[in-house]
């Protein structure tokens, strides 16, 4: 660890809630794929910001609209209109299914716009029906709401008590969904692919099921997309592997290419906002709406969501090579399991050897790279987590 990283600690230490545990290195700059530290080292970086920076770090395209757009107009609130905020839910619309957009920051967020949309559904379609259906082992965000959404006990359980209205079943079980329906139920909120807790994707049929089962008993259907969304999975979002669409998705991640952003989009039998019903100060505004726009060109204009499925096959051999347990995974969305409790310490050596990966607990190791990665930055990904796993 080096000196300054060793200052940095000790500031962080006194003037940083110590709301998360942190590897021991200081990032000062990044290009494409690779990321570098204070002392200039440089490491591949197969985590991206936790599935944020899509187009890798400083994309030329981004840092072009984004220095343009902070010239111009950075912020204005939504108490006016402005230019790149339409234009972005219009793409969202064009590239997903026909809804409308509700612009804020942060995937938490555009959880809680979709929780309370089905809320109001509900007074005023199904009999004043609240309770939102989600799954075990589920990750949705850190709002009150959230974690109670959240299928995690270790994130909800310091903050008791919880709000009513959410009511888990085991992931991938659609009769599970179908025996805790209710009168009471308004919505089932799901992850096409569980993230946070180490890339679970639906099964074969799930998902199509689910949609089925929302359709014949007038419940909405709420994906996060957060993390799956906008091309990780080798489609735009991924419930599109599952030919189904969705009446609520929410997004954020990828979305801004690292600048703050989320959405929530409904279709027109779900959209229920009316003035004064929800808002957000930033949401939406022209910076964080310019990037993801730039963002959303790049991938568009390199097709690189053909490219995320590619290397995501690349990136799935690379691991089995590894002769890791329990490979899983969707796109450049993959992750792999270790038998003994190693994967922090793999974490720690790929650090060390100049390569970013991402230990979920203390078995599983989850990458989510950039979907601008190559097949060399693959082939250097793999010579050094084969060298770090001995
Ligand atoms: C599926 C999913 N939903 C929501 C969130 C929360 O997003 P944020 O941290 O931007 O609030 C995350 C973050 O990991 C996520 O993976």
């Amino acid at each position: 660890m080096s000196s300054s990283t060793r200052t940095i600690l000790e500031l962080a230490e006194q003037y940083l809630m110590q709301t998360g545990r942190r590897l021991p290195v200081t990032f000062v700059r990044g290009n494409g794929c690779r990321i570098y530290d204070e002392s200039g080292r440089e490491y591949l970086d197969l985590v991206a910001g936790i599935a944020v920076n899509l187009l890798g770090h400083a994309h030329p395209d981004v840092v072009r609209a984004v220095s343009a757009q902070a010239g111009a107009l950075i912020h204005t609130s939504n108490l006016y209109f402005t230019q790149p905020q339409i234009d972005l839910a219009r793409r969202l619309v064009e590239l997903s299914f026909p809804s409308r957009v509700f612009f804020c920051n942060s995937g938490a967020e555009a959880n809680e716009a979709a929780i309370k949309l089905a809320r109001k559904w509900g007074a005023r379609n199904r009999d004043g029906a609240f309770e939102i259906i989600t799954t075990t082992g589920s990750f949705h965000g850190r709002t009150l709401a959230t974690i109670t959404a959240g299928g995690q006990p270790k994130y909800s359980d310091p903050f008791q008590p919880l709000p009513d209205g959410f009511v888990h079943v085991a992931f991938n079980d659609a009769a599970a969904i179908e025996s805790a329906t209710t009168d009471k139920t308004v919505a089932v909120m799901l992850e096409p692919v569980m993230g946070e807790i180490g890339i679970i994707p639906a099964a074969p049929g799930y998902l199509k099921r689910v949609r089925e089962w929302c359709d014949s008993h007038n419940l909405l259907l709420i994906l996060d997309e957060v993390q799956t969304g906008l091309g990780r999975t080798g489609k735009w979002f991924a419930h599109q592997h599952a030919g189904i669409t969705p009446d609520v998705m929410t997004l954020a991640k990828g979305l801004g290419g690292g600048v703050p952003i989320g959405a929530c989009l409904a279709n027109p039998r779900a959209d229920v906002f009316e003035p004064g019903d929800h808002g957000s100060t930033f949401g939406g505004n022209p910076l964080a709406c310019t990037a993801a726009l730039a963002v959303l060109h790049v991938i568009e204009r390199d097709s690189l969501v053909g490219h995320a499925a590619e290397m995501g096959e690349l990136l799935r051999d690379a691991i089995k090579d590894l002769g890791a347990k329990d490979l899983r995974g969707l796109g450049l969305m993959q992750a792999f399991e270790f038998e003994a409790p190693k994967a922090k310490q793999f974490q720690l050596g790929c650090l060390e050897a100049g390569l970013i990966v991402n230990a979920v607990d203390d078995h599983s190791i989850r990458l989510v790279p950039p979907l601008i990665i190559t097949g060399q930055e693959i082939d250097r990904a793999h010579a050094l987590m084969a060298k770090v796993a001995g």
